[in-house]
């Protein structure tokens, strides 16, 4: 069902974020027959530009970050006909009067007295109460009917900030006007474990802490953190993906099964989960978690320096670019059941997974001979790069003899190409145009998330380390994680033999 006519107004329409992510996902809502019929799309800068050479600067990097590839030239032309360049000083409402006058004239032109209005504020975090202030200044629409604001992460830098920037925010919008973008929610495999956990019976039995023996989340990069040192150096990796992504992958595993599929109901059993977190103690700190920094090494034949050799870091930084934490939710599901979180940049490989490792068999019944034990059973999530859902099994192994073997019964996508699976941004965005905030981050699950991780973030800023570096480029991180999950007798999942 197509939505209804929508203006789209980008803060930050020149920026990155508008570049790589947002153009390029509306031009693929757009080609899908996604978009309403009727649509326009306002981006704003500071600087002066005419249309034309806007949509110029749009069409390159449409073509270059596309999953669809270059751009057909109709295609585009028809699409770029709805795309506007507005400048606008964002600290001064003054400048945001044009944008009403664009909003008026699609009203007229649209003959639709109420169509809805984005405000995307793909900017630094420090202007979104700015943007959401002189919007209303500037009297632009800003009715709870017609009108959503869309933010992005960093919401906040600890709790205290993050519960000043809701607190602002929810003086110029209401909470379901406000759509905080955690674009991991939007990833096609993530979505898929609502399904996988609700829509099939034989879940639901196996799924807590009598027959589940813990659980990993693992999101590593090869990645290092570019030109983005000034802002690393002060958020530090718990804080730019623990905070949000990782947890967020936690409630989806943890969470209780909600009555409907309703915004609300969905994001109270995730908050549910947040709030069951048992509070991490400074005295638990050292053993509960895992932090490092990487040093030099090579990544793919290429040399690459360290952290502290990168653009605009401190040559004695204590940040982490590495963290792992062992978590646990207080409550009857998930009683006694590890969690074990782990992320890093320059690390052997990129890979999001989370695995659920269930228990033994509680009685072995074959003989014992070497290999002929039988594995714990484990549901392996893959978020990417591979795409995949898979049951490890084990099996006899064809033959004369009763010789066991693991075996995996696998979900894996096959068939469906990388290009035609949408990104997590169209899926956000076309969720944004039609009003649906299932995914969208509400105020309170921003602050439990925060409330959570607050003792280790004070405690590591309070704790600086000496061992920094402590892993070189292209390994799995610092030894003190590998220590961290060998305590309980486990280790990390799919290592791959170096
Ligand atoms: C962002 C972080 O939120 O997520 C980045 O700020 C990180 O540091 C990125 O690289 C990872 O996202 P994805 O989709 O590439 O896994």
């Amino acid at each position: 069902k197509k939505a209804k006519s929508t203006i789209f107004i980008i803060f930050g329409g020149t920026g990155d974020l508008t570049k790589r992510k947002i153009m390029p996902a509306l031009y693929n809502l757009f080609l899908d027959g996604w978009l309403p019929e009727k649509f326009a799309i306002i981006g704003t800068s500071s600087t002066k530009m005419n249309d034309v050479k806007y949509k110029g600067e749009l069409l390159a990097s449409v073509n270059e970050f596309s999953r669809k590839g270059k751009s057909k030239k109709e295609e585009w032309s028809e699409f770029a006909s709805n795309i506007f360049h507005q400048a606008a000083d964002i600290t001064d409402a003054s400048t945001f009067k044009p944008f009403g006058d664009y909003i008026e004239k699609f009203k007229k032109e649209w003959e639709e007295e109420t169509p809805s209005v984005v405000y995307y504020c793909a900017v630094a975090p420090h202007f979104f109460c700015t943007i959401a202030h002189n919007i209303l200044i500037a009297k632009l629409d800003n009715s709870p009917e017609t009108a959503r604001i869309v933010i992005e992460k960093p919401f906040g830098t600890d709790l205290e900030s993050a519960k000043a920037l809701n607190a602002k925010l929810l003086t110029l919008f209401q909470e379901n006007q406000i759509y905080r973008i955690d674009h991991y929610l939007g990833k096609e495999v993530v979505q898929n474990i609502m399904a996988f956990r609700f829509a099939n019976s034989i879940m639901e039995p196996l799924w807590n802490r009598n027959h589940i023996e813990h659980v990993q989340i693992s999101v590593t990069e090869q990645i290092g953190i570019g030109t983005r040192g000034k802002y690393f150096e002060q958020a530090g990796i718990l804080r730019d993906m623990i905070q949000n992504h990782l947890l967020q992958l936690l409630c989806i595993i943890a969470m209780e099964p909600p009555v409907n599929f309703d915004a609300d109901e969905v994001r109270n059993r995730k908050v549910d989960i947040l709030k069951a977190m048992r509070k991490i103690v400074p005295s638990e700190i050292d053993s509960m978690s895992a932090r490092g920094q990487y040093g030099s090494g090579w990544i793919e034949g290429k040399e690459v320096i360290g952290y502290r050799e990168e653009e605009n870091v401190e040559p004695h930084s204590n940040t982490e670019t590495f963290a792992a934490l062992k978590l646990y939710v207080d409550n009857w599901r998930w009683q006694g059941v590890p969690f074990y979180l782990r992320t890093g940049k320059r690390l052997f490989k990129s890979a999001s997974q989370i695995t659920i490792q269930f228990k033994e068999v509680p009685h072995n019944i074959f003989h014992c001979e070497e290999g002929n034990t039988p594995k714990k059973n484990r549901l392996v999530i893959s978020i990417q790069p591979d795409m995949a859902i898979q049951f490890q099994l084990q099996s006899k192994s064809p033959g004369l003899e009763m010789n066991l073997n693991s075996m995996n019964m696998i979900f894996d996508y096959s068939g469906v190409a990388k290009s035609e699976t949408p990104e997590a941004y169209e899926t956000l965005l076309l969720d944004i145009i039609s009003g649906d905030q299932t995914l969208f981050m509400r105020a309170d699950q921003v602050e439990e998330a925060w409330e959570l991780i607050m003792p280790v973030l004070n405690f590591w800023e309070n704790s600086k380390t000496a061992d920094f570096p402590n892993y070189p480029a292209d390994s799995w991180g610092p030894e003190n994680a590998e220590a961290l999950i060998a305590r309980d007798g486990y280790h990390w999942f799919n290592l791959p033999e170096k």
